[in-house]
């Protein structure tokens, strides 16, 4: 029996959806626990490239019950439309279980993402969300006027729910925004019909994730995003709104943090995000490009090109502190070869010439620092061949245990290419 987590260290897109994939098929169960579809897996398995954004990849390995969890915001237009196109590669969904008190994001929600951005974008001030409904979602679920995946697939709570809250949001939309009321009516035919599609798979995750535990079996814990999009420990307010750290994501599987066992904590062997917010090692020329388009560095929810940097290892030590980080995984490797010279950041300097090597609390401090680097020699070798550690070149093994001397934690798996044989175990 095992309890593991897999968490991102940096702000996401760390390619965990690989890493995610493997250790589903060593997993008996797998519960997706916060976030919603502005998350964006790949799974490339047996040639045919996968693209999730709710649904965890354990859903490609026959047997394994998937589960989304109680922390979650869940679109349920866009389940639907996900559970349809895997169903076209012969994917069914037996083993698929929602919890019933996971939140749905509704039209409103989505709307006033939109509506919010654009009001902020006016002064300069936009935070770059994915457009989703995340935020606006969670924002009902702690003023506690959020609908759930147990009034969805109640027909007459549903209605009742849904009146009464969408015409609040019609208001906000129409007198505050100057929008379009929504069709609220429109909204409760949609997705009652939808609600009667999920009824099947409505149960108690936090239930079903005990007896998969009391039996001995595997059970592993996704986090969607990353530590730097956590809503208390990240870049405020350049964040996500729920907690992609280990913690949060017991909480939203519903899983007490004490039966953990590993925690893993998945980095790219460089920095990237999307969105707005701070970066100290971004990159604005000709190498950051080099990476963007090497590492195909677009959103796989939005396609937008994510900005791009060296290594962090002051943000990765933060995300181990607050992880309890047991289990690195540096991905995507061989997307650095061919670069002349490599840096990864060691530690920030203050504008009064004091160094730190902790990741600062608040964006006006990390404003003040710029990054300290070392430098290594880069490889040219395309090692997207490579299978075991020894077959990496010389220059490669240096720098992963460079990093791990930095970060203090032990590396145990690398990836050298999008595929799930390309991840060398160490
Ligand atoms: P939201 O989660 O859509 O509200 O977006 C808030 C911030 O988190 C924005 O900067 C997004 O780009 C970022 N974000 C949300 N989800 C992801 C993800 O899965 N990967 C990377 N960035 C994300």
């Amino acid at each position: 029996m095992s309890v593991n987590v897999i968490i991102g260290t940096q702000w996401g897109d760390e390619a965990k959806g690989k890493t995610i994939d493997i250790l589903s098929a060593k997993s008996d169960a797998v519960i997706r626990a916060q976030g919603g579809n502005n998350a964006g897996h790949t799974v490339v398995a047996d040639g045919v490239t996968y693209k999730l954004n709710l649904i965890p990849s354990g859903i490609l390995h026959k047997g394994t019950l998937c589960m989304l969890g109680a922390g979650m915001v869940i679109d349920p237009r866009v389940l639907v439309t996900e559970m349809e196109k895997l169903s076209s590669y012969g994917i069914t969904f037996e083993n698929l279980k929602i919890d019933p008190r996971a939140h749905i994001v509704l039209p409103w929600h989505t709307e006033l993402d939109r509506l919010s951005e654009a009001y902020r974008s006016k002064s300069n001030s936009s935070i770059g969300t994915t457009g989703r409904g995340i935020g606006p979602c969670y924002a009902d679920k702690y003023e506690r006027c959020g609908l759930r995946m147990y009034d969805l697939t109640h027909p007459d709570v549903f209605r009742e729910k849904a009146l009464a809250t969408g015409e609040l949001k019609n208001l906000f939309i129409e007198k505050v925004y100057g929008g379009k009321a929504l069709d609220l009516e429109a909204i409760i035919a949609e997705y009652t019909d939808i609600g009667k599609k999920l009824l099947p798979y409505i149960d108690d995750v936090s239930v079903l994730a005990e007896k998969v535990i009391k039996d001995g079996k595997t059970l592993l814990l996704e986090g969607a995003q990353a530590t730097l999009l956590d809503i208390d420990f990240g870049t405020y307010p350049y964040v996500t709104s729920s907690h992609p750290i280990s913690a949060g994501v017991c909480n939203g599987a519903g899983v007490a943090p004490n039966v953990v066992d590993k925690v893993y904590g998945v980095a790219k062997a460089y920095t990237t995000r999307v969105g707005e917010g701070p970066f100290p090692t971004e990159l604005f020329d000709e190498t950051g490009d080099y990476i963007r388009n090497k590492g195909a560095e677009f959103g796989t929810t939005t396609g937008r090109p994510r900005r791009t940097g060296w290594f962090d290892a002051v943000i990765v030590r933060h995300a181990v502190r607050l992880n309890g980080i047991t289990d690195l995984v540096i991905g995507k490797l061989d997307t650095l070869a061919g670069i002349d010279t490599l840096k990864i950041c060691t530690s920030y300097r203050r504008s009064d010439g004091s160094i730190i090597d902790y990741f600062p609390s608040v964006l006006e401090e990390l404003a003040d620092c710029t990054p300290i680097y070392e430098e290594f020699c880069g490889f040219d070798d395309d090692i997207t061949g490579c299978r075991t550690w020894e077959e990496l070149p010389q220059v490669c093994k240096d720098y992963i245990m460079k990093l791990q001397g930095l970060i203090g934690t032990k590396v145990s798996m690398v990836g050298v290419g999008p595929d799930r044989l390309q991840q060398i175990e160490i």
